[in-house]
Parts: C-alpha cells; sequence; structure tokens
C-alpha cells in the first residue's frame, strides 16, 4: 500500500509574511488529515520561516528546486545542503523549469542524485506538451523523461521517489486531465518504465502524483484511480480551505 501525498507548489508567490499568514489559517485543517502525507513548498524566501512554524506537526517542507553541486561558484543558486537544513522534500524538473530556465532529463536526472545522497525526498516531474500530446507523443516524452531523469539510480533509492504526472496543458489552464486519461498515463506508461529501470516491486513502491489544475472539486476523481497516489497542486494549494479540502480527499 502506498500512502497518499498531497505536495502545494506555491510557486513564485508569498512573501515571508504572507507565507505565514497562509500556514497559520491551513494547518490547523491539515493537521487533521494525518492519514495523508502533506508537503509544503514555498519559495525559498519563505523556507525557513514556515520550518519553524511546522515544528512538531507531520506536515512536510519541499522546496520547488536546487542545484546539484555542494557549492562553488553559481550565482543565484541553492545547494542540496542548504535545503535540507530546512525541507525533507524537493520538486525537481518542474515543467515551467524545463521551460523557462532550460533544464533537461539530464540536469534533472543530476539533481535527483543529489537529493538522493542528501537523504531529500525527490518529486521529479515529468509530462508532455499540448503540441506532443496532439502528435501522440504521450508515451514518448513521459517514457524518455523518466528513463533520463532517474538513470543510474539504485533500486534501494528508487522506492523514496516521487514521481508527479503533470500534463503541461492542463498546467494552470484550469483544463484538468480526466482521472481515467491520466490513470492510464501512470499504468500504461510511467509505471511500466519504472518496472523496466528497477523492478515490479520497486516500480509498485513508487508513489505516482498526477498534477494539473487540481481543485477540491476535481480531486476525488483523481484519487479514485488506482494508479493515482496524490496530487501536486498549484494554484488551489494558495487557497486554505480548497488545500485542506483536497487533502481530506485524499484520505
Ligand atoms: O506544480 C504544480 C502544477 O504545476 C500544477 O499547477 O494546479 O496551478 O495547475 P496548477
Amino acid at each position: 500500500m502506498r500512502t497518499p501525498l498531497i505536495a502545494g507548489n506555491w510557486k513564485m508567490n508569498k512573501t515571508v509574511e504572507q507565507a505565514r499568514a497562509l500556514v497559520a489559517e491551513m494547518l490547523p485543517g491539515l493537521q487533521a488529515v494525518p492519514s495523508v502525507e502533506r508537503v509544503l513548498c514555498p519559495p525559498f524566501t519563505a523556507l525557513m520561516p514556515i520550518s519553524a512554524m511546522l515544528v512538531g506537526t507531520e506536515i512536510g517542507l519541499g522546496a520547488q528546486n536546487m542545484h546539484w553541486e555542494a557549492q562553488g561558484a553559481f550565482t543565484g543558486e541553492i545547494s542540496p545542503g542548504m535545503v535540507k537544513e530546512f525541507c525533507q522534500y524537493v520538486i525537481l524538473g518542474h515543467s515551467e523549469r524545463r521551460t523557462y530556465f532550460g533544464e533537461t532529463d539530464q540536469t534533472v536526472n543530476k539533481k535527483v542524485h543529489a537529493a538522493l545522497a542528501n537523504q531529500l525526498i525527490p518529486i521529479v516531474c515529468v509530462g508532455e506538451t499540448l503540441e506532443e500530446n496532439e502528435a501522440g507523443r504521450t508515451a514518448e516524452v513521459v517514457a524518455r523523461q523518466v528513463c533520463d531523469g532517474l538513470k543510474d539510480v539504485s533500486k534501494d533509492q528508487a522506492a523514496k521517489l516521487v514521481i508527479a504526472y503533470e500534463p503541461v496543458w492542463a498546467i494552470g489552464t484550469g483544463r484538468a486531465a480526466s482521472g481515467e486519461v491520466a490513470n492510464r498515463v501512470l499504468a500504461e506508461i510511467i509505471r511500466p518504465a519504472l518496472a523496466g529501470l528497477f523492478d515490479t516491486p520497486t516500480a509498485q513502491k513508487i508513489r505516482i502524483l498526477y498534477g494539473g489544475s487540481v481543485t477540491a472539486a476535481n480531486a476525488q476523481e483523481f484519487f479514485g484511480q488506482p494508479e493515482i497516489d496524490g496530487a501536486l497542486v498549484g494554484g488551489a494549494s494558495l487557497k486554505p480551505a480548497e488545500f485542506v479540502n483536497i487533502a481530506i480527499a485524499a484520505a
């Protein structure tokens, strides 16, 4: 049995003061859903203050990105060790990082190795663009992202990984995939790719989330699917009641 996981990706939103207010509002509701692994991923600047608010709770904290090197002349970057000071999770290879900041399967792979070496749980994002989807290339693109992004990861480490399937056309558009379509990508593309990389028992242990316009209203459609183990939530994670209701739907 895989424990359901709900992660809120705040993206580039919220000052420290706003972040504190948002967490204060959602914390009681989130704490009332202990059977779901709950993770907040605020911007870097809010990680330290929010980690202080989460002490004594079982709510996890994640960064939205990091560099793979331990230290050095990489202006503007954050190292795994710096993330680890506050976080247990790190989102890697989000489509916005791939599209706007030139991330590739190869840089994602370096980050995955760095995260695992630092005992951080990577939430590795994969997903096809609208153009790729319409050209019938979903299987090829998603399988490549999984295989190249997780290259040379050991079986033992793999079981800790989390994958987020986020079709790019569904992100922030209000046009979510249907639960059935998303489940099919997980069942027919992602889990078989994981089984090929590792083995079937390991693939069965890896949590796979859906992301892309998840709301409290459509959450159940995803969580009712056998392969979908939770959600990576963007816009709706900035609305306290909405995010709590998504966590409740995953319980
Ligand atoms: O990381 C989260 C995804 O990009 C989904 O964003 O829920 O705003 O569509 P969204």
